[in-house]
């Protein structure tokens, strides 16, 4: 069975760099760790969650209960067919570095998601995404664990209810699943995505060739000059989602403001630009207390320092109520709050 610590500090263990602590905190480094503690009658009385790289997580100042980390290793081939190699990674493992691996190893299909902070385990259940691709795109199936008796469930990828920023592991099997690991289906055929955003025009500025790695650097150089490192200063990526409304919602807006941002979002919808909306109601650059809205990318909500959940409730509940008075328009944060 893995240690089980005390009172650990998780302030290091968030990006947004909030200040939290665990009452219990314990390593998952083998699957079979979760049935090894769920066997202790005391633990298992507890509320469990899940840490992974703790990137799109908003921590109150102490989290009852056990946090589990997940620090499964491991990445390998697993099988090849006619059109596709598949490929399976630890829950525990680094996406960026992953993904990379992946692109060393000849195979295409993630070069779009570098960059992207948090682990393998992390990214369906948010279904990360970025310039135009996300991970229900090319993930085949995953292993899950379940917190409840450490039994073991595979989800195919039709079962995981894949949305945009969204799966069934945000909803109906919310808490109930430590993802162990994930296999992901990356075709033979290389079919590059560089039509979003600054993509296109990365790679000819820096003359990158037109290469599962050429668009993996391109994706790097556009992150690295929008979003803030969180190293360097906390922040959890997007910090709203993209709201989608009906497409007459967004007629009667864009007659008041030409210079609303929207994209195509299926059956009538459109999504909005949340950075663009933040942006006009004033927010980019702005501070309340120790957080604020970064002076870069609007979206993203940045700890200047020292900042705890209620200064990011406080910013999060002005934004908002600041968008919806100049534009109708509900915004959703992006992030799960423990
Ligand atoms: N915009 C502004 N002001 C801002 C920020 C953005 O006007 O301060 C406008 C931009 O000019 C652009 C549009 O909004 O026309 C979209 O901006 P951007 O391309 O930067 O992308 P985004 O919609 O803000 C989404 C994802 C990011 C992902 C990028 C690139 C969401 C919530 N966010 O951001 O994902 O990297 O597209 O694909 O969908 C994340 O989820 O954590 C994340 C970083």
């Amino acid at each position: 069975m893995p240690q089980v610590l005390t009172d650990i500090d998780l302030t290091s263990r968030n990006t947004l760099g909030l200040a939290a602590r665990a009452a219990h905190y314990a390593e998952i480094t083998v699957a079979s760790d979760v049935v090894a503690l769920r066997a202790d009658s005391a633990l298992g009385a507890m509320s469990w969650r899940v840490l992974g790289g703790g990137s799109n997580l908003v921590l109150p100042e102490v989290v009852t209960g056990l946090a589990l980390r997940v620090a499964l290793p491991g990445r390998r081939i697993v099988g090849e067919d006619e059109h596709a190699v598949y490929v399976a990674a630890g829950g525990g493992e680094t996406w960026h570095d992953f993904v990379q691996w992946t692109l060393a190893q000849g195979l295409a299909g993630l070069e779009n998601l570098s960059l992207i902070p948090g682990t393998v385990g992390a990214a369906p259940i948010q279904n990360i995404g970025a310039y135009g691709v996300e991970v229900k795109d090319t993930l085949f199936e995953l292993t899950a664990h379940s917190l409840h008796d450490g039994g073991s469930r595979v989800f195919r990828n039709a079962d995981c209810r894949f949305g945009y920023r969204d799966s069934v592991f945000k909803h109906g099997e919310a808490d109930r699943w430590l993802i162990g690991e994930v296999v992901f289906r990356l075709p033979k055929v290389v079919t590059l995505h560089t039509g979003y955003g600054d993509i296109e025009q990365e790679l000819t500025a820096a003359a990158l060739p037109r290469t599962p790695q050429g668009v993996a650097q391109a994706v790097i150089n556009v992150r690295r000059r929008k979003l803030p490192d969180p190293a360097v200063i906390g922040n959890a990526g997007s910090f709203f989602k993209n709201p989608i409304i009906p497409m007459a919602q967004r007629d009667a807006l864009l007659a008041e403001h030409p210079a609303l941002v929207s994209y195509p979002a299926g059956e009538g919808c459109c999504k909005l630009a949340a950075g663009w909306l933040i942006e006009q109601a004033g927010w980019k650059g702005r501070r309340l207390g120790p957080v604020g809205m970064y002076q870069q990318q609007a979206l993203v909500l940045v700890n200047h320092g020292g900042a705890a959940r209620a200064d990011v409730a406080a910013l999060t509940q002005a934004v908002q109520a600041d968008v919806m008075a100049r534009f109708g328009v509900p915004l959703e944060p992006e992030p799960v709050w423990w």
